[in-house]
């Protein structure tokens, strides 16, 4: 605290040092929009004046003191409120002396400079960030992009095809007539279609036979996809692969993966109850009442799906509408005789989600990869250690079987040795 000036004049030489080089690259802007996202987007909107629990930052270089101010202020609010600055309480006590989280200990000064260097310059790429309350959803309305269902181009083909067979039989069939007609033979019998198309498949059997196996094979391929895409796809050997469509198209590999949340923020049950939990649309809003679109395309309409089901009204930034519960489609099923605990897997047993789920921070649409029998679980706990060393659950029972194998060196204490092969362990 003695060399408080030095220190923070230095501290501000560095950060003009480090906004240069962060604009000049437009580098470090795209991490602290990631920071932002991650750290900030819950309570401030970036680029607007919107205010969530904070204020909007746009224009918050021009409002806040200059100088280190704003970085003292993200890294450490509290500090700087205690210290009697004048406008720092100016503004705890306009926001209802609502708590900024302090950052000191999370967010390096060089994230700090990148969260700064992100609110000045230009609003991100595809609008992430909720544009006010100023009715965004009446002019950024559906903007349906091309790209058409290539099941629609092969029936327009079809089509096609038939109009020009039809001119092509029509023209040969009136030369036909003239032909005959200057011969002095008598006009061509008009065949029906179908008895010509019978006539041509006869002459033409190996060509006929190829289009309807495309045809099949076309159909079978569509309704296989179909399946897919209703979740009816199982694997039968391995009883794998299960992913429902759910009510909203949620993707852990954008929550989980690209920014990074933290499995127990949203299955916060995870470690303190046999269920993990699924969050529910409050836990969506701590973020979304912020993030209303991102740059991909029919994210809006999904999003709108949160705000309909928290009964939260965009326009006036207000939950004054009804509140109509998600219904989320449960992936893994276990039956009901069957017992399954996650904080004894995950905190006493200390294994990875991953083990059971397959990586979620990939998956766009969750799904069913472990097979989830009975030999499924035994295989694991005849295979796994128990960690057992400095796990006060344990210290009793290791003693215990310290003794009971004393000598045995190479004995491992794998689960089926305290009795996780036991029926009624897993069985009600
Ligand atoms: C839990 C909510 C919360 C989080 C998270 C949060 N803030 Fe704040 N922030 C506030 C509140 C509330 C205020 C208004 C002052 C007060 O009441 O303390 C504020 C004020 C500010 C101000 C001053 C605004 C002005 O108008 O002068 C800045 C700048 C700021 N925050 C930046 C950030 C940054 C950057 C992050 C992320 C690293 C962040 N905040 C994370 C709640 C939050
Ligand atoms: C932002 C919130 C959020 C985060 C973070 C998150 N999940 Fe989820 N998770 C959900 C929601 C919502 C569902 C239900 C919808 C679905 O199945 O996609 C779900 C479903 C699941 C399911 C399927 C549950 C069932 O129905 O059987 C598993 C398994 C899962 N999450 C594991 C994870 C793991 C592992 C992580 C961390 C790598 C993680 N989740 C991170 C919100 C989240
Ligand atoms: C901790 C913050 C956080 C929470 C909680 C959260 N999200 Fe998100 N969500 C994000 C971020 C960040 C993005 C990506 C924004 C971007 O890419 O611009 C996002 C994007 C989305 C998108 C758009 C996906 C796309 O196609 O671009 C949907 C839909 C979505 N979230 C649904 C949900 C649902 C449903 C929940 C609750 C179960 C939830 N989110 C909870 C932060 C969060
Ligand atoms: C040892 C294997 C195993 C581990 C490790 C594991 N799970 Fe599970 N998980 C399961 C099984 C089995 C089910 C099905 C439970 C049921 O149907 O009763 C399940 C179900 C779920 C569900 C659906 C909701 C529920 O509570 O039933 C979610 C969400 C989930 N797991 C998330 C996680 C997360 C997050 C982690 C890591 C922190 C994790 N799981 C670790 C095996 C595991
Ligand atoms: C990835 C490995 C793994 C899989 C798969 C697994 N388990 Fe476990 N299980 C463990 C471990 C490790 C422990 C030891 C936890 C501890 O230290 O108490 C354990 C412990 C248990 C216990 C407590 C045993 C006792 O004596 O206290 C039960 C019950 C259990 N598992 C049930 C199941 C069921 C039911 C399944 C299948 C749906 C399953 N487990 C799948 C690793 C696994
Ligand atoms: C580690 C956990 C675990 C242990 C120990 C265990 N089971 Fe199971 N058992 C399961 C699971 C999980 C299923 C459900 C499998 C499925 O749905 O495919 C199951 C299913 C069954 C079924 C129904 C079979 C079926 O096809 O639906 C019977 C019967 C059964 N177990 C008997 C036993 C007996 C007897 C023992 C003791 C020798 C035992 N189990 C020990 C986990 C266990």
């Amino acid at each position: 605290m003695h060399n408080h000036m030095s220190h923070f004049s230095l501290k501000s030489l560095f950060g003009a040092v480090f906004l240069f080089f962060a604009f000049s690259f437009g580098l470090k802007a795209q991490d602290g929009a990631k920071i932002f996202k991650q750290n900030c987007a819950v309570c401030h909107s970036s680029h607007t004046d919107q205010k969530l629990t904070g204020p909007g930052l746009a224009g918050v270089f021009d409002r806040a003191p200059k100088g280190t101010w704003l970085h003292d202020w993200i890294l450490n609010n509290e500090k700087v409120i205690k210290s009697g600055n004048a406008y720092a309480n100016k503004i705890y006590n306009e926001n209802g002396k609502a708590a900024m989280t302090v950052f000191e200990g999370q967010l390096t000064d060089k994230d700090v400079d990148a969260v700064l260097a992100f609110i000045q310059g230009p609003p991100p790429a595809g609008p992430t960030v909720a544009s006010g309350s100023t009715g965004t959803s009446d002019n950024g309305a559906v903007e349906e992009k091309g790209g058409i269902d290539p099941l629609y181009l092969l029936l327009g083909g079809i089509v096609i095809i038939a109009i020009i067979i039809g001119a092509l039989r029509s023209v040969r069939q009136s030369l036909q007539n003239t032909y005959n007609r200057k011969e002095g033979k008598a006009e061509n019998p008009d065949m029906t279609f179908s008895q010509e198309v019978k006539q041509w498949m006869g002459g033409h059997r190996r060509l006929v036979g190829v289009f309807v196996i495309i045809i099949c094979f076309v159909g079978m391929k569509s309704c296989w996809n179909a399946c897919f895409d209703i979740g009816v796809y199982y694997d039968w050997e391995t009883k794998t692969g299960y992913k429902p469509e759910q009510p909203i198209k949620f993707s852990h590999k954008i929550h989980a993966g690209e920014n990074e949340i933290a499995c127990q923020y949203c299955h916060n049950t995870v470690e303190k109850s046999r269920h993990a939990g699924i969050p529910s649309v409050n836990v969506c809003m701590n973020c979304h009442k912020g993030i209303s679109k991102t740059a991909n395309e029919g994210s809006e309409a999904q999003i709108a799906k949160i705000y309909y089901a928290a009964g939260f009204n965009p326009k006036t930034a207000m939950y004054d509408m009804p509140q109509n519960p998600l219904k989320w489609i449960k992936v893994h099923n276990l039956p009901d005789h069957v017992y399954f605990n996650h904080k004894q897997h995950v905190v006493v047993g200390k294994q990875e989600c991953a083990t059971c789920h397959g990586d979620l921070k990939k998956m766009t649409v969750a799904e069913q990869q472990a097979p989830l029998t009975m030999k499924w679980c035994i295989e694991c706990h005849r295979k796994t250690e128990v960690a057992m060393e400095g796990n006060p659950y344990y210290d009793r029972l290791h003693k215990a079987l310290k003794e009971k194998y004393k000598g045995q060196y190479d004995v491992k204490f794998t689960v089926d040795k305290i009795g996780g092969l036991e029926c009624a362990k897993c069985h009600y």
